[in-house]
């Protein structure tokens, strides 16, 4: 496909705020955004030329979507298989159909990670309470167990401690069937978010460090604050993966780093990811223009940092309820997704916080950067 022209109208799946701010690059880079979403008024439709309200299922309204559209990409992972077949058979779908189903399961993702000679923790799908019992006396404890889709922001899954446990984690689950997974004792989390277009080509950014409170992301701190050798094996898995996948578009990999330094991979996205917000601010080329960019075909400039940076996220209701001391605060550039409703554990918004390059401080440092979003 040749680069996609000015003015032309890149197709949206979902509303959310990764898809506003795709659409929002892609306004800078003078596309036009049309959003697929089920909910009115939703972050990316409020910044887009147009939208069309429907369920991911609804047929009649997907070929409605395709019709408006040059390309298609997604910012939301749950589309069901059929729907994104109809989609592909009409316009180009960006990463493709094949790509999404892979990150949609997780033993079909971790199967694809254990092909491709990618070290994961150990795991086991399984289908029943028996086959539980077996793979946890195989895998060991502790354990996660999760269920294989639909999990986000740490739902769907619990962590077995204790033999005990198997039985009630097994029935709090849904929808059946299930993964266990070895429990990590990670030393920190990381990310690592490439761009790779049609010609093979592509750029990495940096290792992020990745900090959760209730399972939901915290904090970014980008650079991660790792040895240089562990943050070059990130970025390396990170390619192998895009380039195994044949990535035509973006990648976010979500990776552990053991007690020995070593790198896990825990899961992928194959999307714009929350913990790639903070190079908006930081980078020539943010990963949501990447994004853009990869999908459109044009060139991709290399996944550069012009300063160091610290992403938080604003959950829920009391996180937001600081933004008039946030706005207040010099030094923090704040974002708003325009939800109305500030529900426990939903992301509002996120505030970014530039350091100069390679002078990222230390936490207590960082906190107090942060001002009232300190801890
Ligand atoms: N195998 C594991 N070992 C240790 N911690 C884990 C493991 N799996 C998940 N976690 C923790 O739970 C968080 C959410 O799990 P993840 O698999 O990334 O699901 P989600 O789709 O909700 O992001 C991870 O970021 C990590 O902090
Ligand atoms: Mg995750």
């Amino acid at each position: 496909m040749p680069p996609l022209p000015p003015n032309a109208t890149i197709g949206i799946i979902g509303g959310g705020q990764l898809g506003r701010m795709s659409a929002m690059a892609a306004a800078e880079l003078g596309y036009r955004c049309h959003i697929l979403t089920p909910e009115p008024d939703s972050p990316a439709a409020q910044v887009s030329a147009g939208y069309t309200l429907a369920d991911y299922e609804d047929q009649d309204a997907l070929r409605r979507f395709a019709a408006a559209v040059d390309v298609i990409t997604f910012e939301f992972e749950n589309v069901s298989a059929a729907g994104l077949d109809l989609l592909a058979s009409l316009r180009p779908v960006r990463p493709s159909p094949a790509v999404l189903r892979i990150s949609q399961d997780r033993v079909a993702e971790k199967s694809f990670l254990r092909n491709a000679g990618v070290p994961t923790a150990p795991w086991e799908a399984v289908g029943s309470l028996d086959e539980l019992r077996e793979a946890a006396a195989r895998v060991g404890q502790p354990a996660v167990l999760k269920t294989t889709r639909l999990g986000y922001d740490g739902k769907g899954q619990a962590v077995l401690r204790d033999p005990s446990d198997l039985e009630s984690a097994w029935a709090s689950l849904e929808p059946k069937p299930l993964i266990l997974e070895g429990f990590v004792e990670f030393r920190c989390e990381i990310s690592v978010i490439v761009a790779r277009g049609a010609d093979g080509g592509g750029s990495v950014f940096d290792a992020m460090e990745n900090r959760h409170r209730d399972g939901i992301l915290d904090l970014t701190l980008a650079p991660a604050r790792i040895a240089p050798a562990t943050a070059a094996e990130a970025g390396r898995v990170a390619w192998r993966v895009a380039e195994t996948l044949d990535l035509v578009g973006l990648l976010a990999v979500e990776m552990f780093v053991d007690r020995t330094g070593r790198v896990l991979v825990n899961e992928i996205a194959p999307r714009p990811h929350n913990s790639g917000h903070w190079t908006i601010e930081a980078c020539p080329a943010s990963q949501f223009n990447l994004h853009v960019r990869a999908i459109a075909g044009l060139p991709l400039p290399p996944g550069l940092r012009h300063a160091d940076a610290v992403m938080k996220n604003l959950v829920g209701p009391d996180e937001v309820a600081l933004w008039p001391q946030i706005v207040a605060t010099p030094g923090l550039i704040p974002h708003l997704y325009g939800k109305t409703e500030a529900r426990p554990g939903r992301k509002m918004g996120h505030v970014t916080r530039l350091f100069p390059l390679d002078r990222l401080p230390g936490d207590p440092d960082i906190s107090k950067a942060l001002g009232c979003l300190g801890a």
